[in-house]
């Protein structure tokens, strides 16, 4: 855990880093970039986003829809081996931060960019704040929980959405003063949006009726860079003879998709926007996954979703009984069918998955801003 303070810290003229890069980080930021430059008008909000993602409909299309105000540096690192991306990323990212000598840099999620930001950050002795910080899958094997756990060790703000990243935390010796309770950011966008897509009626588009689908997003490469995708496939066919499949394709899974035959009654498209997705997954049967936001979400819509992993860093959402893990097994796919004939009851969204994240991680700034100017103007004296 970094103790690091930072003598420029002054409440009114702060100057405040965002990093973003890949899809769902555009989502978790979008509410903390408005919160923060509503409080801080006369600070410097500078947002960098490391290229990470760079396709239109992975990237532009959700700062458009969220209203984000265009990035003041582009990295444009686009994709590479884990190593080259994060090493890309680290040396663009250098420069900037020197630049821009922030006196807080802000991170989301788990993605390559997040670690990159934060090892450069922090070697460069500014703060870092993790937002969606404490989530563990307890499986090394996939990228995002190292990248976690890194950007977790080294952030001076660690911000939660769940009692259990409050446990991971305090587990792996954080004082729990740097762990702040605050809500999910990424639920703060989806109701932010909620009057524009509850009435869209996206799934028209495809042909399909409202309640009468199953959506589907996978691109994990524990199940999209090998063997079980082929299956997968199958095993989707095998639903859509009762009901239809729709499966907007990551372009991580596109590629590996090519070779494989189509059955009858599954659509592919390719990513589909923020809104529509939202559109799309609020009018759905139910929810085939392997994305992290896409658990979450379904959580607060209330719709049943389906996890195509052995493992998920977000019980809570099998807690409240919208998520069941089906395991890395494209044989369960069939049960759907049977378990959404008998639903289980669903019961009250988590706690602080309301819609005001982003004014409580606002609040725990501010303080913690406040205090910092109190210490340095009785060190001063
Ligand atoms: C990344 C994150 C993952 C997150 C996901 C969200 C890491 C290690 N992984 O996975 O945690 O869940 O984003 O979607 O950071 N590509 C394009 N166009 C794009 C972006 C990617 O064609 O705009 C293709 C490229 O062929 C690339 C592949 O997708 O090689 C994978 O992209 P990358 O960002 O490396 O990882 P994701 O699988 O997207
Ligand atoms: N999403 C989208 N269009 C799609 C698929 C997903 O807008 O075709 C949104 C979804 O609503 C959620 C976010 O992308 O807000 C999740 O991103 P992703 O699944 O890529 O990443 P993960 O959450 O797994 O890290």
């Amino acid at each position: 855990m970094s103790q690091t303070t930072h003598s420029r810290y002054s409440a009114c003229a702060m100057r405040i880093v965002y990093v973003v890069g890949a899809r769902p980080n555009f989502v978790k930021m979008a509410p903390v970039i408005s919160e923060l430059r509503r409080r801080i008008p006369h600070g410097r909000h500078a947002l960098i986003h490391t290229g990470q993602h760079y396709d239109r409909l992975m990237s532009d299309i959700f700062l458009e829809e969220l209203g984000v105000p265009a990035p003041d540096h582009m990295l444009g690192v686009g994709s590479a081996s884990h190593a080259v991306q994060t090493a890309r990323v680290m040396e663009r990212i250098e420069p900037v931060l020197e630049e821009e000598h922030p006196d807080l840099v802000i991170v989301p999620g788990d993605v390559n960019s997040t670690l990159a930001a934060t090892l450069v950050a922090v070697k460069l002795g500014m703060p870092v704040a993790h937002v969606e910080s404490g989530l563990r899958s307890f499986d090394r094997t996939m990228p995002e929980e190292i990248n976690r756990i890194v950007a977790d060790e080294f952030s001076e703000h660690l911000f939660v959405h769940s009692e259990e990243a409050i446990e991971n935390l305090k587990a792996e010796g954080v004082a729990g003063e740097h762990i702040h309770f605050v809500g999910n950011t990424m639920i703060d966008s989806l109701m932010a949006m909620e009057p524009r897509f509850r009435d869209l009626n996206v799934a028209e588009r495809y042909g399909l009726q409202a309640g009468d689908y199953l959506l589907v997003t996978l691109h994990r490469p524990a199940l999209v860079d090998g063997p079980l995708l082929p299956d997968t496939i199958e095993a989707l066919g095998r639903v859509a003879s009762e009901l239809p499949v729709l499966f907007p394709v990551h372009p991580r899974t596109r590629k590996m998709l090519s070779t494989v035959e189509l059955p009858a009654g599954v659509q592919l498209t390719d990513p589909v926007g923020y809104l529509d997705f939202l559109s799309l997954e609020t009018d759905a049967r139910a929810v085939l996954t392997d994305s992290g936001g896409v658990q979450e979400e379904t959580t607060h819509l209330g719709i049943p979703c389906f996890t195509l992993r052995d493992n998920t860093e977000r019980p809570v959402t099998v807690r409240v009984g919208t998520n069941t893990l089906l395991g890395l097994n494209p044989d369960r796919i069939e049960e759907i069918l049977r378990i959404l004939d008998h639903p289980s009851v669903a019961s009250e969204p988590p706690g602080l998955w309301d819609g005001s994240a982003a004014g409580r991680i606002g609040d725990v700034l501010e303080s913690s801003t406040e205090r910092l100017s109190v210490e340095h103007s009785l060190i001063a004296r």
